[in-house]
C-alpha cells in the first residue's frame, strides 16, 4: 500500500530486430532469448508483445544491402517499412516507433556519412530526414534518432512538418554516450563500427552537465520525449533530466545491461527475476517515465 513506485507494463517499449527474408528467426548469440525476425515472423512477436500489455515496439533494420550512404535507410519497400505497414495493419493498437539512425544501412558501420576520415554532421541530417520521412509514409507512430548529430531533431521536425506529418511524436535519444554497454545490439544489428569508435559523436561517459545540455537542445528543436541511454550506469542523469524539464522521460536498459542480467541468470549466479523487476524498478524510481527493454514481454508476463 505504500510502495512509491509502480513498475507497469505501460511504461515498457520493446525492441525489433527486423531481417530480409521469410519464416527467418536467428537468434542473436550474445543475446539470448533475442533473436532477429523477418517480417512475418515480426509482425507475429509485435501480436504477442501487444497480448502481454506492452504497449509499444521499437523497429532496427537489418538491411540486405548495405552502401556508404545506408540509402536502403530510405527504401519505402525496406525491412523496417513493411514491418510498419503490417504490424499497424494486422496489430492495430500497438504504438510503431522506429529508430532512426544510419549505422545499420552503412558499409562503414557508422551513424552518418563519411567525410575526410570522420562523420560529417550536416551531410548526415538529410539522409536521417529522409529515412525519417519513409518511416512516417510507412505509418510510423514515433520516430527516435540514435545517431546524436547536432540539429537532426530540428531537421527532422521540420521535415515531417513539411510533408504532412506535423502529428507525429519524436523521441530523441538525446543523451546517448559512447558505452561499453552497446556490444551485443552491434551483432544483433550488424552495426559495429569498421574503422574508430562512435566518440566524435557519442556523448563522453563522465559528462552530466552536457547531457542536460544535449537535452536543452533537442527539447528546442521540438522533441516530444527525451532518453537517457544507457540506463544503469546513467541513473543520475534520469533523476536530473526528469527533475530540471520535467518532460517525458525515457531510458533504455540497452544489450550490454540485459545480457549481464541473462548470462548471470543462466548460469544460476542470481534469481534472474527478482533481478530483472529489480533494475526495472530502479529506472522508474530514477524518474524514467518510459523504459525500451529487451525483457518488456516477459516483464508484462511477470507482473
Ligand atoms: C544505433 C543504436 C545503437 C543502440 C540503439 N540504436 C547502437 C550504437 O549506438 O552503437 C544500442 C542499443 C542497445 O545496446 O541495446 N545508433
Amino acid at each position: 500500500m505504500v510502495r512509491e513506485t509502480r513498475l507497469s507494463p505501460d511504461n515498457l517499449i520493446h525492441p525489433l530486430f527486423v531481417c530480409p527474408g521469410r519464416d527467418v528467426v536467428r537468434p542473436v548469440p550474445s543475446m539470448p532469448g533475442v533473436a532477429q525476425m523477418s517480417v512475418d515472423k515480426v509482425v507475429a512477436e509485435a501480436r504477442a508483445i501487444h497480448k502481454s500489455g506492452v504497449p509499444a515496439v521499437i523497429l532496427f533494420g537489418i538491411p540486405e544491402r548495405k552502401d556508404a550512404l545506408g540509402s536502403e535507410a530510405w527504401n519505402d519497400d525496406g525491412e523496417v517499412q513493411r514491418a510498419i505497414r503490417e504490424i499497424k495493419e494486422r496489430v492495430p493498437g500497438l504504438v510503431v516507433i522506429t529508430d532512426v539512425c544510419m549505422c545499420e544501412y552503412t558499409d562503414h558501420g557508422h551513424c552518418g556519412a563519411i567525410k575526410g576520415g570522420d562523420v560529417d554532421n550536416d551531410a548526415t541530417l538529410e539522409l536521417l530526414s529522409r529515412e525519417a520521412l519513409s518511416h512516417a509514409r510507412a505509418g510510423a507512430d514515433i520516430v527516435a534518432p540514435s545517431d546524436m548529430m547536432d540539429g537532426r531533431v530540428g531537421a527532422i521536425r521540420a521535415a515531417l512538418d513539411q510533408n504532412g506529418f506535423s502529428d507525429l511524436a519524436i523521441m530523441a535519444y538525446s543523451a546517448k554516450f559512447a558505452s561499453a554497454f552497446y556490444g551485443p545490439f552491434r551483432d544483433a544489428a550488424e552495426s559495429a563500427p569498421q574503422f574508430g569508435d562512435r566518440r566524435s559523436y557519442q556523448m563522453d561517459p563522465p559528462n552530466g552537465d552536457e547531457a542536460l545540455r544535449e537535452v536543452a537542445l533537442d527539447l528546442e528543436e521540438g522533441a516530444d520525449i527525451v532518453m537517457v541511454k544507457p540506463a544503469l550506469p546513467y541513473l543520475d542523469l534520469i533523476w536530473r533530466v526528469k527533475n530540471e524539464f520535467k518532460v517525458p522521460v525515457a531510458a533504455y536498459n540497452v544489450s550490454g545491461e540485459y545480457s549481464m542480467i541473462r548470462a548471470a541468470g543462466i548460469n544460476g549466479w542470481i534469481d534472474e527475476e527478482r533481478a530483472i523487476l529489480e533494475v526495472l524498478t530502479s529506472i522508474r524510481r530514477a524518474g524514467a517515465d518510459l523504459i525500451l527493454t529487451y525483457f518488456a514481454k516477459e516483464v508484462a508476463k511477470m507482473l
